[in-house]
């Protein structure tokens, strides 16, 4: 046993509807969904890790919920993480709170591009991206991932192409990148970084899932690189995968660019972005003071999910699992169905139960795939791939 108190017993059936949960909302899961396989969400269906309720416990036990202060240990913790996990001399002095990563995005988006500038991304990839590009009156412009023998690569040359035009202002790099599970290499963050660096353009990183890897795979912290890299980056943290506490945490901007983080911190004063919340501070500092152990057991438990879904899936024709290196999520292959997107959402729906993210939800480059998340219970899981087999002919 790891250390730390209770262990979390991640077989436990939570019924998620008795909080407004999206993943099992009738938002999300449409008319008559109820008793769909919920894995669309990108969040997990187990506890918060017993140190972070605690905390919150005793913070609720308190009872004053007056204006706070960020507690003091709070940068240091995440800093701490970030050396001791990831190797990354993250200096306090460039962070700054935020609501959440994608607010992150969206204020980048707004101070460091003019409208009608481009934003590059590289689909599939997380469809907010395409919301928060195009919400803030930018362009999208794609740079697809190339699939190569089952791994998605990026491809650099188009890469060069695209930034070496000055109205391509910004990249939302997804590192490690949802939906297809790969967490890039040092090498490659670094070939695109150099790319972005010679032709100005800047460095947007959302490293949401950067805790989230399988053994074999290390997340590399984009600034982490090196002070060049830094320099033309922001980069965007939160703990809300990696302790599954999305709903009561808030995120990190890391800005090295003294004059940028100016800016930026200018900016959050004017949209007074500016509030603390007691159960998000509390959360956070106990997760990254004392979660490493909680965050050890479940992705042990997620990587024996995957490895149930690998095995499953051999004896499925049809389906092609791309194997994830990081994140809860597995994309899925289903072109060899030879099923129209629509057909496939409504195969998966109707045939197998399944409620998963529709592949074309992440760009055109997407139709014919699914995402589904794995971090649910096993027993869940099984389930829904019993389910699958007998959809498949
Ligand atoms: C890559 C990525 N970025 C951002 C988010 C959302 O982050 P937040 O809720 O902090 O805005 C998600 C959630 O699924 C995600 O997968």
């Amino acid at each position: 046993m790891t250390e730390n108190s209770v262990r979390t017993d991640f077989d436990e059936e939570i019924d998620r509807r008795e909080v407004p949960a999206l993943k099992v909302h009738p938002m999300v899961l449409g008319e008559g969904g109820k008793d769909l396989f919920a894995a669309g969400v990108a969040d997990m269906d187990f506890k918060a890790p017993q140190v972070v309720r605690d905390a919150m416990q005793v913070r609720l036990d308190h009872g004053v919920f007056g204006y706070e202060a960020v507690p003091e240990g709070l940068y240091p913790a995440l800093c701490e993480w970030q050396k001791n996990r990831h190797g990354w001399a993250l200096d306090q002095a460039h962070i700054l709170r935020a609501p959440n990563v994608l607010n992150i995005l969206a204020i980048a988006a707004s101070l460091f591009t003019e409208a009608g500038d481009g934003i590059i991304v590289q689909p599939p990839v997380f469809f907010d991206f395409y919301d928060v590009v195009q919400e803030n009156k930018r362009r999208v412009v794609e740079n697809p991932l190339i699939l190569q023998d089952g791994r998605y690569c990026m491809d650099f040359d188009n890469l060069e192409a695209l930034a070496a035009n000055p109205r391509n202002k910004m990249l939302y790099l997804c590192n490690p990148h949802n939906p297809v599970g790969r967490v890039w290499t040092r090498d490659e963050l670094m070939r695109l970084g150099d790319i972005c660096a010679r032709h100005g353009v800047l460095v947007v990183s959302d490293e949401i899932h950067g805790d989230v890897t399988f053994a074999g795979h290390d997340y590399t912290p984009f600034s982490s690189l090196g002070a060049d890299y830094a320099q033309n980056a922001i980069v965007a943290l939160s703990p809300a995968k990696s302790f599954n506490i999305a709903a009561c945490c808030s995120a990190f901007t890391v800005i090295a660019d003294e004059e940028k983080r100016k800016v930026f911190q200018a900016e959050n004063s004017r949209l007074t972005v500016n509030k603390n919340n007691s159960f998000a501070s509390v959360a956070m500092l106990a997760a990254y003071r004392d979660g490493g152990p909680w965050l050890a057991d479940a992705m042990t438990y997620i990587a024996g999910n995957l490895a149930l879904l690998r095995d499953r899936l051999a004896g499925i024709d049809g389906v092609e699992l791309i194997e994830p290196e990081g994140t809860f999520l597995a994309w899925l292959d289903f072109r060899a169905l030879g099923m129209t997107p629509d057909e496939l959402t409504t195969f998966l729906r109707q045939k197998a139960g399944w409620a998963v993210t529709r592949g074309q939800a992440f760009g055109k480059q997407g139709e014919g795939f699914a995402r589904v998340n794995i971090a649910c219970t096993r027993a869940r899981l099984e389930k829904a791939l019993d389910q699958l087999a007998a959809a498949i002919p």
